[in-house]
């Protein structure tokens, strides 16, 4: 400090005293100027008071010629250089565009009007000009490295100004003239500096390589993904250096390798269901690999495997509700649903059409079903269900044959037809005259061989399978004038008061009479409790047809039966007996009582069937 403050009074008193007043000062003495850009060389000066400044110049070289010593006049400089001070004290000098040649030792030198007056301020002012460069170091890493960046002058540039750092010409955030930074892959780049300000004067660009592995891997694909089309996926991936090998994995299976080459991409031609899943990519380079995020590919295809299911799956009996189910395998799912029958559609086109549901189902509708299905891809039919609505018989009646005229004593036969499903298993043959009724016979057609007077009477047939029984229509067969006359008989009553009952009254098992109870569980008019009582047996002559004779000389007897509580007469119509379990049961199966007395009867197609079932009976004790 001492040194320095004596160094500047040494100065200042060589410069005035040595010169007797006559001084230049260029402050500072020393300028560090970057190329491209301007430099005022700060400068005053002083002389005696009695001098006139005439002539005032810079210049670097002493010529022989003064003239030419003229900084303005130099080529070189001419048009470069501005003298901003004036006659009277003030010596500025601006230089602009500077070029690394520019560094020199300048001088300001002047004249006065007095001969010989003339002063030039020495040593002079020392300009150094540099230039910016960039040094790095290493120019080459992997990523997590650091590097050195310094933005390098040849000397330190007056102002200690601030740096501008770029990175492929965008602005860095970092001003100093060193920086060190740990390289990342975004780090990598072409790197150049400047002095803040001077954007325009860059220092040439230097590029630092930032080594690092895969990253960002993504799989994509284009094109549509419908079964058969051929989709190509496409892996991206960022490395330094680019990635040298892939591999295409679906789940954990590899299915590709790409190795040794750039080729990033997998192609399927045509594309299955079985394709769809999530794909992966792994790329790598030296430094590592990098697996992408899964990517579904969802394969869409039209409908396949469409099917039908029944519900129930068991026989169907007519009356029950059956539903239909259609089930398809389909990507994007089933948008509509059609059902047909036999080729017509029997629904509409629906979305929510998966079930088809027949309540109440008729035998009419028996057939085979099936179901069409769409989505966006296709569609697809199903293969077909068949329904059978299995039901009683039904429609049961009873023909005649030969047809014409029938001598008395020729043979006749009786066809019984039913409509049922399954067919008939079962036909069973009754007659009924004044004595009663009797069973006449089995199988679909009776015959009456040697037709005579006694054979007269009303002829039925009741058909079954195992979904219950139906009578036909009775036939009234009479011999008349010697010729057979079969019409169809008026055995019905009227639907009104008619009180049918179905079953079989097993009477007793001795041959005798037996009093049984029948208890329903309520008749037509609202009774309940017993309506039969006092049924008195009558042994009957047909009973082996009825039951088989069990060897004990027991055999079920059949009755005539009055109602005990009803107000209308009824007589017993037709009945079936079956043998008893056990001493104290009566089993049934089939009664019909109709009211008695005289007056006109309905035809016997009007004949309603109001049914009682019954299925124990107990006798009273005797
Ligand atoms: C000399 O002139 C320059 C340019 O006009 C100016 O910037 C500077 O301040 C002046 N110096 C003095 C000491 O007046
Ligand atoms: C069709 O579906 C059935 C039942 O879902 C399945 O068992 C069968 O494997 C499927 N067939 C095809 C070809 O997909
Ligand atoms: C379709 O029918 C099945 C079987 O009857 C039943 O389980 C299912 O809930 C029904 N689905 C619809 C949507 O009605
Ligand atoms: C009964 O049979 C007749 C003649 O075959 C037919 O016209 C009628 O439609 C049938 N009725 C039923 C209920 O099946
Ligand atoms: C009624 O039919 C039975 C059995 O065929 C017969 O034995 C009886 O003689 C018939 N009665 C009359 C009155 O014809």
């Amino acid at each position: 400090m001492l040194f320095k403050t004596v160094l500047v009074i040494l100065l200042y008193v060589s410069g005035v005293l040595g010169q007797n007043g006559w001084r230049v000062t260029y402050t500072p003495e020393t300028i560090c100027g970057l190329k491209g850009s301007s430099v005022d060389m700060r400068c005053s000066y002083l002389y005696p008071k009695s001098h006139t400044v005439q002539k005032t110049f810079w210049f670097i070289h002493q010529n022989p010629i003064p003239e030419l010593d003229d900084l303005s006049l130099d080529p070189e400089y001419s048009d470069r250089v501005e003298y901003l001070g004036n006659k009277k004290n003030n010596c500025t000098f601006r230089i602009n565009q500077l070029r690394e040649s520019d560094r020199e030792a300048y001088h300001f030198r002047f004249l006065t009007n007095r001969e010989d007056s003339r002063y030039t301020g020495r040593p002079g002012l020392t300009l150094e000009v540099t230039a910016l460069r960039v040094i790095m170091y290493p120019d080459t890493v992997t990523e997590g490295q650091s590097v050195t960046l310094t933005c390098s002058t040849t000397c330190t540039l007056t102002g200690l100004p601030a740096f501008t750092w770029y990175r492929d010409r965008s602005p860095l955030s970092f001003t100093t003239q060193t920086h060190q930074l740990t390289a990342s892959s975004e780090d990598g780049g072409r790197y150049s500096c400047a002095v803040k300000g001077y954007g325009h004067l860059p220092s040439p660009a230097v590029a630092l390589t930032v080594n690092y592995p895969p990253q960002g891997t993504t799989v994509s694909f284009s094109g549509e993904i419908v079964e058969g089309s051929s989709v190509t996926l496409t892996c991206s991936s960022d490395a330094n250096p680019p990635v040298n090998r892939y591999t295409w994995l679906k789940g954990n299976r590899t299915v590709s390798s790409a190795t040794g080459g750039p080729e990033a991409s997998y192609t399927i031609k045509h594309i299955t269901r079985q394709d769809s899943g999530e794909y992966y990519c792994e790329a790598g380079n030296w430094i590592g690999t990098h697996r992408s995020p899964p990517k579904l590919l969802d394969v869409q295809y039209s409908p396949k495997n469409t099917s039908v299911s029944v519900s129930p799956s068991g026989e169907i009996v007519e009356g029950i509700s059956v539903t239909l189910t259609c089930s398809s395998d389909a990507n994007p799912p089933v948008q509509n649903y059609t059902w047909f029958k036999e080729k017509r559609a029997v629904s509409s086109r629906r979305k929510s059409g998966l079930n088809h549901t027949i309540t109440n189902i008729l035998s009419q509708e028996s057939g085979q079903y099936y179901c069409e299905v769409q989505n966006q891809v296709g569609t697809q039919n199903s293969t077909t269900e068949t329904i059978n609505v299995q039901y009683p018989p039904k429609n049961t009646s009873v023909s005649v044959s030969p047809s014409g005229e029938i001598v008395e004593g020729s043979s006749v036969t009786l066809t019984c037809s039913s409509d049922a499903n399954p067919p008939v298993q079962n036909y069973t043959w009754f007659k009924k005259n004044e004595t009663g009724v009797w069973q006449a016979g089995s199988g679909q057609s009776l015959t009456l061989s040697n037709f005579r007077s006694w054979n007269s009477g009303h002829y039925y047939c009741v058909s079954e399978n195992k979904h219950g029984p139906q009578n036909s229509t009775a036939l009234l067969a009479t011999v008349q004038g010697g010729q057979i006359v079969a019409v169809a008989a008026a055995v019905g009553v009227g639907a009104i008061v008619a009180l049918v009952f179905l079953g079989v009254v097993w009477v007793s098992r001795r041959r005798k009479s037996t009093n049984v109870t029948v208890h329903t569980e309520g008749d037509r008019e609202g009774n309940k409790g017993p309506i039969y009582s006092n049924v008195s047996g009558t042994p009957m002559s047909h009973t082996e047809t009825l039951c088989t004779d069990r060897g004990n000389g027991e055999v079920p007897l059949y009755s005539s039966v009055q109602p005990s509580n009803t107000h209308n007469q009824v007589e017993l119509l037709y009945s079936t007996v079956c043998c008893p379990q056990s001493e104290d049961e009566v089993q049934y199966a089939s009664v019909q009582f109709l009211p008695s007395g005289a007056g006109p009867r309905p035809p016997a197609s009007t004949v309603t069937e109001d049914c009682v079932l019954y299925s124990t009976v107990r006798k009273h004790q005797t």
